[in-house]
C-alpha cells in the first residue's frame, strides 16, 4: 500500500468538491462533498453519499480512460470521498460533448430532448460563475489567451475519444451516455484531463426506459435522486 500524502491547506473549495495541496507540489487531495447546485447555485440542496458515489465513479471511469490511452490527473482513490491527483492549472473551458439534444441545446435551439445527434457535437464554456459559464466559440477560448489552438485541437480529440470509450461502456451496461462535461489543465507541458466524471457532469438515461439516472433529477426535482446515483453506480460496479 504506498503512503498517502499529508492533507495541508484547503486552496479552493468549489460547489461540489475542496482542494487540498500536500507536501508535494503536483498533488493535491480532492474531497468528495454532499452538496448538490444547480443553476450557477441558485437551487441548492444535498444528495445523500454523493461524494462517495462520484468519488468511486469518477475512479472506475479514470481507471477506464488510462487504460485505454487516456491521460488524467487520477493517482488514486484514497477513502470514500478522497481522491490524490495531479495538480493541474485548469484551463477555464469546460467541454461538453453530446450525442442527444437534451438540457440547454434543446432550450436554446428549441430542439426535442432525445433527438439523435448525427454525430457528437463539442461545444464550449468559459468557466466564469459571475457570468453564468456563457458557451462561447473555440476562437473565443484563443483570442483571450484562455487555450492556444493547439491545446484546443487536443481537448477536441480527447474529449471525442472519452466519449467513444465511456459510450461503448456505458452501452454494455443499458446506459445512454446523453451528454457531458469535462474539464482539462495543464500538467508539465502535457493537456490532461480533470475534474470528476459522474452523474453530477454527465446526463445517462436507462437505455430501455429512458429513465434520467443522473443529477437532472435533482435540478428538475424528479425525485429518486439518491436511488438513481446508486443505480448508476451500481451499472458502472458492473
Ligand atoms: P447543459 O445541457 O445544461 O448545458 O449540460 C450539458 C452537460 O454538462 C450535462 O451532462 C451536465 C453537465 N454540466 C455540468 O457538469 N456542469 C454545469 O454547470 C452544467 C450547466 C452542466
Amino acid at each position: 500500500m504506498e503512503t498517502t500524502p499529508e492533507k495541508l491547506e484547503m486552496f479552493y473549495e468549489g460547489k461540489a468538491k475542496k482542494l487540498y495541496s500536500t507536501p508535494d507540489p503536483d498533488l493535491v487531495i480532492a474531497y468528495f462533498k454532499d452538496d448538490a447546485t444547480a443553476f450557477n447555485a441558485k437551487k441548492r440542496g444535498t444528495i445523500e453519499d454523493k461524494g462517495v458515489i462520484n468519488n468511486r465513479m469518477s475512479e472506475l471511469f479514470f481507471t477506464l480512460l488510462e487504460r485505454s490511452g487516456v491521460k488524467t490527473h487520477f493517482v488514486r482513490r484514497i477513502n470514500d470521498r478522497e481522491m490524490l491527483c495531479k495538480r493541474l492549472q485548469i484551463v477555464p473551458v469546460e467541454t461538453v460533448v453530446r450525442n442527444l439534444v437534451a438540457g440547454s441545446m434543446a432550450k436554446r435551439l428549441g430542439r426535442e430532448e432525445g433527438e439523435q445527434l448525427p454525430r457528437p457535437v463539442v461545444e464550449y464554456y468559459y468557466k466564469n460563475d459571475a457570468l453564468d459559464d456563457p458557451l462561447i466559440l473555440g476562437e473565443h477560448a484563443i483570442a483571450f489567451g484562455w487555450a492556444t489552438a493547439e491545446e484546443l485541437k487536443t481537448i477536441d480529440r480527447l474529449a471525442l475519444r472519452v466519449n467513444e470509450i465511456l459510450g461503448l461502456f456505458l452501452d454494455e451496461r443499458g446506459i445512454l451516455l446523453v451528454d457531458f462535461k469535462l474539464e482539462f489543465g495543464r500538467y508539465h507541458g502535457e493537456i490532461l484531463l480533470g475534474d470528476e466524471i459522474c452523474p453530477d457532469t454527465c446526463r445517462f438515461w436507462d437505455k430501455a426506459t429512458r429513465k434520467k439516472l443522473d443529477k437532472d433529477r435533482f435540478r428538475r426535482d424528479l425525485g429518486d435522486v439518491e436511488e438513481a446515483y446508486q443505480e448508476m453506480l451500481r451499472r458502472v460496479e458492473k
